[in-house]
């Protein structure tokens, strides 16, 4: 089984690094073969919107993009770790996503998307410096897990629950979150 790790956070040594390094971990003693993508390491440019993707089946743009998009399309697992940006995703990965439509749909019957990544399973982790409830009830992290959960499900990729962290200006990652992290991971894997 292949295992795809996103990072959309620019910070190495924080919360969803952290995380993310535990989740690889757990994946590769599963027997996983597993992949680490830390989007802020990657030339990725904004989308243009030529649509040129759409009918050409291949982004027109010569950066790291084509190499991420191949990542996602074998990977039978998709982790994708973002922390809160303005109750949403991190720009960096909002821009991954606008430059990979062309692998996620397809035109479909009466104008509907067709999803082209049915089968994969993916799992979000979503942290937020609005302590716990509120980060969920406000739409902190549960904004961010919804809007990257949104964009999954249009490819057809079903979501496993997610992992939310609140209060991290005060906490630092704890060994109860890492628990929760490897639980997650051993769901996601089956
Ligand atoms: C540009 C920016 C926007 C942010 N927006 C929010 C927000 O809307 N709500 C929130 O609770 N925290 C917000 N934060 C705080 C981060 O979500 C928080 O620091 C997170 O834990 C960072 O995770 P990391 O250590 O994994 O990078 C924001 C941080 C930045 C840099």
């Amino acid at each position: 089984m292949r295992v795809l790790i996103i990072n959309s956070s620019p910070r190495r040594e924080g919360n969803i690094s952290g995380m993310l390094t535990h989740a690889a971990a757990v994946a590769k003693d599963a027997g996983a073969e597993c992949d680490v993508i830390s989007l802020y390491d990657r030339d990725i440019r904004p989308c243009r919107g030529c649509m040129a993707c759409r009918s050409a089946l291949a982004c027109p743009i010569h950066d790291d993009m084509a190499s991420i998009a191949e990542a996602i399309k074998s990977a039978d697992r998709i982790i994708i770790g973002a922390p809160c940006y303005w109750a949403n995703m991190p720009g960096v990965l909002k821009n991954m996503f606008d430059r990979l439509v062309y692998i996620f749909i397809a035109d479909g019957e009466h104008g509907l998307p067709r999803p082209l990544l049915k089968g994969r399973r993916a799992l979000v982790i979503a942290t937020a410096t609005t302590p716990m409830p509120f980060a969920r009830l406000f739409g902190q992290t549960s904004g961010t897990v919804k809007s990257i959960g949104r964009i999954l499900k249009m490819g057809g990729i079903k979501l496993i629950p997610s992992l939310q962290i609140g209060g991290t200006r005060r906490r630092d990652i704890t060994g109860r979150d890492l628990r929760h992290v490897g639980r997650a991971v051993g769901r996601l894997l089956k």
